[in-house]
Order: C-alpha cells, then sequence, then structure tokens
C-alpha cells in the first residue's frame, strides 16, 4: 500500500505539486475566494498568499529533514487552504477541506495524503483540538507567518481595521528553521508609527498559541520577535 500520499500517476521521488497549481477548479476557487474576501473588507487572500503559504509549509518540512513526500502534501495543502472562502468565510477551513478533496482526487492523491491535506485545512482555523500531525503543523505556521503590508487592499482604510493596520505596518516578515536546536522563529519588522507592538501582541496572542502548538507537533519550539524583542 503506499503511505506517502503522493499521486497515484507518478512513479519519481520528488512530488511535484505542479498540476495542484494549475488545476482548473483550484485556480478558479482561489480566485473566487479572493474576490469574496475582497467585497466583505478582508486582506488579500489570493494568488500570492496560497503560493507564500504553500512554499513556506514546504521549506518547514524540508528545513527540519521530513521526507519529500511529506513535504510535498504540505505544499498541497497550503495552496489550497483558503478555497473554502469563496462560499463564506464562516466555515471556510470545513468547507475548504471538502472543495480539495475533489481537486486531489483528481489529480491522483492517494486517501492516505488526501486526509492528511483535508485535516490539515482544517485546523489552519481550528480553535480547539490538537495539531494532529506535521502537514497540519507546518501549514498552520505557514499561513500565520504570512503577515505583510502588501495584504492590505485599501492603505487608506488603516485606521479603521486593527487586521489590515497590523499588516500594513509590517514591513517585513521574516521565518526561520533552526533544524539543530528546534526552533521555528518568526521575525516582523513594523513601523510603530502605523501599528504599535501592543496592538500585534493583541491580534497576535491567539495566533502564538497555535503556533506553539503547532511547533510542539514538530518538536520545536516556537520564538516571536518583533522588532528584535523577544515576544514568546
Ligand atoms: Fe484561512
Ligand atoms: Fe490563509
Amino acid at each position: 500500500m503506499r503511505r506517502s500520499g503522493l499521486p497515484r500517476k507518478r512513479n519519481n521521488a520528488k512530488p511535484d505539486i505542479g498540476r495542484v497549481r494549475k488545476n482548473r477548479k483550484a485556480l478558479t476557487y482561489i480566485e473566487f475566494a479572493d474576490r469574496y474576501l475582497e467585497a466583505i473588507g478582508y486582506t488579500e487572500h489570493g494568488f500570492r498568499h496560497c503560493d507564500i503559504v504553500s512554499n513556506t509549509a514546504y521549506r518547514i518540512l524540508k528545513e527540519l529533514r521530513y521526507d519529500e513526500a511529506v513535504a510535498g502534501l504540505a505544499a498541497a495543502a497550503g495552496f489550497l487552504h483558503d478555497i473554502g472562502n469563496m462560499l463564506g468565510r464562516g466555515d471556510h477551513h470545513r468547507v475548504g477541506a471538502l472543495l480539495a478533496k475533489e481537486i486531489l482526487e483528481e489529480e491522483g492523491y492517494d486517501l492516505r495524503g488526501i486526509i492528511k491535506i483535508m485535516r490539515a485545512v482544517v485546523v489552519h482555523e481550528e480553535d480547539e483540538g490538537v495539531v494532529p500531525d506535521e502537514v497540519a503543523a507546518a501549514l498552520l505556521i505557514a499561513d500565520k507567518a504570512d503577515v505583510h503590508r502588501s495584504r492590505v487592499r485599501n492603505p487608506s482604510m488603516v485606521k479603521e481595521d486593527i487586521h489590515d493596520r497590523v499588516n500594513y505596518a509590517a514591513r517585513e516578515s521574516v521565518l526561520s528553521v533552526g533544524p539543530e536546536k528546534r526552533t521555528i522563529t518568526l521575525e516582523l519588522t513594523i513601523d510603530t508609527g502605523i501599528s504599535q507592538v501592543m496592538e500585534y501582541f493583541e491580534i497576535f496572542l491567539a495566533r502564538m498559541t497555535a503556533c506553539r502548538k503547532a511547533a510542539r507537533a514538530l518538536d520545536c519550539e516556537f520564538n516571536l520577535f518583533i522588532n528584535t524583542i523577544r515576544m514568546a
């Protein structure tokens, strides 16, 4: 039995989520999800965000020396994790998992891999429960780490919304992985003229708790630095 969860049609060792990235449904779902979130005033959740989260989730697992197959599942989960937003924000993690299943079946992923990806998509917005495996852990951290001013659609409105302000103030966001010391570190550089560090703390407290839980599932410690000050 195949245990990797890789597409059945492939026989080489390297996972390639290229087909998922080109899947017509995946591309259309991401487009509609982002348009919906734009309509309700949310930050960017389109191809930029999906690509970054996919690449970061993959990199986290590769740098922690997980095998290519597992990292490939995290990459696919990262690309698809927000597609559920096309049908509304509230349950987008659960809806997204079901929509992802269809795409992954179309692309020949085996059931074990599909289940891991579905669970990861659900857990990326889940407040309760555990982080079930390394794929879910990598996705969760990669998603929360994507804080950047380029995600704000209307900079003139940043005064109105704390999430916009916190994103807009982020000049740089660097996630690094230390495989020897088993650390995952997020370093944010923020413009305190736009948002105060306390605002970040307010927004990031819940995210950091989730990231710490996810890091533990990878046998790592999670660190957060804001303007070189250690916050967690
Ligand atoms: Fe999400
Ligand atoms: Fe996301």
